[in-house]
């Protein structure tokens, strides 16, 4: 099945950030949420894999130990809504272990229709689980959900990957506010947060030797270009990681190698950058293991557990609705 096309919606509703973003007084901007086209997907399927990259491959050793332990501590039954599933080969763990004890609903939420595609695809044929894709925006999705649910059920919400990494701190913990408010007291949420580690490895993992994660970032102008008309040349542009010490967030930037005017045809822009100058199209926060529950607590869940991986500092934290 291909992908649906792209409507005017979109098209029109990305242009308006795309002007937004880059015309933003001082530091330039894109944001981060549309690296993920098809071909950014792809990419980032690949980053998951790199030697360097132990962010996926800690969550997911995680999940493949303790999976039973967590179906355990929930309540019973209970319906399971990912927050963007990406391919959902992680997943899997907590839905087979899951399905021993009950008939699964699974409802991956994903906004990216190639991502949706591939996880659909992946967790098909779990037997006792039946997979319902909602292509929505995360709250959206989580609310049709939670709202659909038969009385007796309770939800569980994954919000793996680190994604919440990829939010502004406060940004974070009033979207786990949010999310709380789509739940009754007893549903729970099983949130994977990436944790500091030496900044060295931090920033190889955002700039990889093989250059899979400048592919990703600079993606992002490539697709500016195939869906917006515009006309940044990509030689001119160099992938950049940079760790922020006083915010704990690794940071992606693109710079300009020299001075250039650029055109985005359907954001009736253009714009002139400075050699040097850069655009930041991503962070990604890095946490402490003890300000999960602090920051989860003041959301309105109470932490049940918490589990970290011994060969990459990351953190899978299971929280009950208060
Ligand atoms: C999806 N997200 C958690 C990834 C991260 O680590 O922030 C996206 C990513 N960006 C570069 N590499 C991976």
């Amino acid at each position: 099945m291909s992908p649906p096309a792209l409507t005017l919606q979109h098209v029109s509703e990305f242009a308006a950030d795309v002007r937004e973003s880059l015309t933003k007084p001082g530091q330039r901007e894109l944001p981060s949420k549309y690296l993920y086209d098809e071909v950014g997907s792809a990419l980032f399927e690949a980053i998951c894999v790199l030697p360097e990259y132990g962010l996926t491959r800690a969550d997911t050793r995680l999940l493949q130990q303790y999976s039973e332990e967590i179906v355990n501590r929930l309540p019973s039954p209970v319906r399971v809504a990912e927050l963007g599933s990406g391919s959902g080969k992680k997943t899997r763990w907590i839905l087979e272990a899951l399905s021993r004890r009950q008939i699964t609903y699974y409802y991956p939420i994903e906004i990216s229709p190639h991502a949706l595609a591939a996880c659909e695809k992946e967790l098909a044929h779990i037997d006792l689980v039946s997979v319902v894709g909602y292509e929505q925006p995360y709250l959206e999705g989580l609310r049709s959900v939670a709202e659909g649910r038969d009385e007796r059920d309770h939800v569980l919400v994954l919000f793996l990957g680190s994604a919440i990494g990829n939010f502004d701190r406060d940004a974070g913990e009033e979207f786990l506010r949010q999310v709380r408010a789509t739940l009754r007291p007893g549903d729970a949420l099983l949130l994977g947060t990436d944790l500091e580690k030496p900044v060295d490895l931090q920033l190889l993992a955002y700039d990889d030797p093989a250059g899979v994660t400048a592919a990703f970032n600079l993606n992002l102008l490539a697709r500016i270009n195939r869906e917006l008309g515009a006309d940044f040349d990509l030689s001119c542009f160099r992938h950049e990681a940079r760790w922020n010490y006083a915010d704990r967030r690794i940071e992606m930037h693109l710079r300009s190698t020299c001075r250039q005017s650029v055109r985005i045809h359907s954001s009736n822009l253009r714009i002139v950058l400075d050699e040097d100058e850069t655009i930041w199209t991503e962070s990604s926060y890095k946490y402490r293991a003890e300000e999960i529950p602090e920051m989860a607590g003041r959301s309105g869940f109470r932490c049940q557990a918490q589990w970290i991986d011994e060969e990459w500092p990351f953190a899978q934290t299971l929280l009950i609705a208060e």
